[in-house]
């Protein structure tokens, strides 16, 4: 049996995409699986915490055992989930892979058909989820966000990542490089855990459950940390 490194800690976990409506029947999403995030819950329970996982899209993944799943569409429903969640958790974690835009408004019907040219769909800005809960931090709760970066001839992956730790303001950024078919529907993962204080962890390629435990181990390192 696992060590109960995380008896009585309460983790909320977000996972999976969000679905961004057009109308009844239409919706714009992404590609995540969700399986980073299940596998964060699954490791968690293993682990001895109380663990709430609040889901949007994902492919077909079943509940970890003694999780408490929260189902979720949009980018909105899910901020107003997380923050309900957040609220009364040790460790929030920001799995999921929120839209970064919304159409401005929702048909009440389905959009017609036309003859001529459809008319474009108009776009507005989702709140950032990640940097709403660290402003909303309760004393002593971890926050923790994850970045999918591509590295180009000027700025490595890592220094997308530094960057991104520091605009979001969260205790510790899962970075994962992306592109060459990497980590998005992939069972295997790989990356580095960023923290304000510098440290950089590299995650040795492996199943997403083994990233997942790397994840545990610091957030466990750091709640027993004298703050
Ligand atoms: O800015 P970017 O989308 O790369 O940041 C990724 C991190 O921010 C993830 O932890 C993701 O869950 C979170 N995020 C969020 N709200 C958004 C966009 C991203 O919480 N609107």
């Amino acid at each position: 049996a696992l060590p109960r490194t995380l008896e009585g800690v309460h983790v909320a976990i977000s996972a999976g995409g969000t679905r961004e409506a057009l109308d009844p029947v239409r919706f714009i999403g992404n590609r995540s699986s969700g399986k980073q995030g299940y596998a964060l819950a699954r490791v968690a329970a293993q682990r001895g915490a109380r663990v709430t996982l609040v889901a949007g899209n994902t492919a077909d993944l079943a509940t970890p055992a003694g999780v408490d799943l929260v189902r979720i569409g949009s980018a909105v429903e899910l901020r107003e989930a997380m923050h309900e969640v957040a609220a009364d958790a040790d460790v929030v974690v920001m799995a999921a892979a929120v839209a970064d835009f919304r159409p401005v408004s929702l048909t009440g019907h389905k959009i017609k058909k036309t003859d001529g040219d459809p008319d474009p769909i108009a776009l507005t800005k989702n709140p950032d989820i990640l940097v709403e809960l660290v402003a909303a931090r309760r004393p002593g709760q971890l926050v923790v966000g994850f970045a999918a970066e591509t590295g180009d001839e000027t700025t490595s992956v890592l220094d997308y990542g530094r960057a991104k730790l520091r605009r979001k303001g969260c205790d510790l950024l899962v970075l994962n490089a992306v592109g060459d078919g990497k980590a998005f529907e992939q069972e295997d993962n790989a990356g580095w855990l960023l923290s304000p204080d510098g440290s950089e962890i590299a995650i040795p390629h492996g199943p997403k459950t083994q990233v997942a435990s790397a994840v545990w181990d610091a957030v466990t390192a750091r709640l027993t940390q004298p703050q």
